[in-house]
């Protein structure tokens, strides 16, 4: 199969990051998880005790990070000026703030310049919250997966707990409710889906499933003739 690019976007534990890492393996691409680049930004600046507010300081200081993403086994590695910081970016702390840095309109076009410049040569599977609708706005297969709010906050307190982390299913729900809202309402490249994208309601379905429906799809984009 000729290289093309995948856009998967949706709200949080709707299984994009699972389902794309399958994807991409499965096709010989590359899979890039944008979150985990807002991340680094964010547990970077908790580090350096800069608030969200503080713009300014958080551009300059996100402006001068060198990100790196190498594809690992189980996740995607994270290296921040050479260090790896893949274990502490899922860290509550860094998942209460990540929105409100997320919305900082200059440090979304620092990472969009890095993700764009990594989908260049094709191949790449990339999921986010804007890839559809503002990184690769051409790519050739477009993906909307969601999944009930219960749902998705099922499966994140089930990795929670397998981590032995001290939460509720009401506090993991709230938190993705609040996360979707900041998401879908911020004014720099909200979440929301692409008109040319297809949705995936992954509710009730397995990752299995999921992975199988989106190759199948991309087995009809690549049919159709690769830009
Ligand atoms: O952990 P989860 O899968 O829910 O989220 P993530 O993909 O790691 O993304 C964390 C946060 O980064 C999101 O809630 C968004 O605020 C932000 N994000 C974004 O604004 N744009 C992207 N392309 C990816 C993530
Ligand atoms: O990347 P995103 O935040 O959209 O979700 P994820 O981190 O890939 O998936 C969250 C959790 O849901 C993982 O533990 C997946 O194994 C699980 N999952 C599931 O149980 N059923 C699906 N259809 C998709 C994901």
């Amino acid at each position: 199969m000729d290289k093309f690019n995948i856009a998967i976007d949706g709200p949080g534990a709707a299984g994009k990051s699972t389902v794309a890492r399958i994807v991409a393996k499965l096709l010989g691409f590359v899979y890039v998880d944008t979150g985990a680049m807002y991340r680094a930004v964010t547990w970077k600046a908790l580090q350096a005790g800069i608030s969200p507010a503080e713009k300014q300081r958080l551009t300059e200081m996100a402006s001068a990070l060198r990100i790196e993403l190498h594809p690992g086994e189980q996740a995607q590695q994270v290296l921040l000026d050479g260090e790896d910081v893949t274990d502490y970016i899922r860290s509550i702390a860094v998942t209460q703030n990540v929105s409100a840095i997320a919305a900082i309109p200059e440090i979304r076009r620092l990472l969009v310049d890095k993700q764009q410049d990594m989908a260049r040569s094709k191949g790449v599977v990339m999921d986010g919250r804007d890839i559809g609708t503002h990184v690769l706005p051409d790519a050739e297969l477009k993906i909307f997966m969601t999944a009930s709010v219960r749902e998705r906050a099922e499966r994140r307190y089930l990795e929670m707990k397998a981590k032995h982390e001290d939460v509720t299913l009401e506090q993991v729900e709230q938190e993705i409710a609040e996360r979707d809202r900041k998401d879908e309402q911020r004014e720099a490249s909200p979440l929301v889906q692409a008109p040319d994208a297809v949705l995936l309601d992954t509710s009730g379905l397995t990752v299995t499933q999921v992975a199988e429906r989106i190759l199948e799809l991309a087995q009809a984009a690549a049919g159709k003739g690769i830009r």
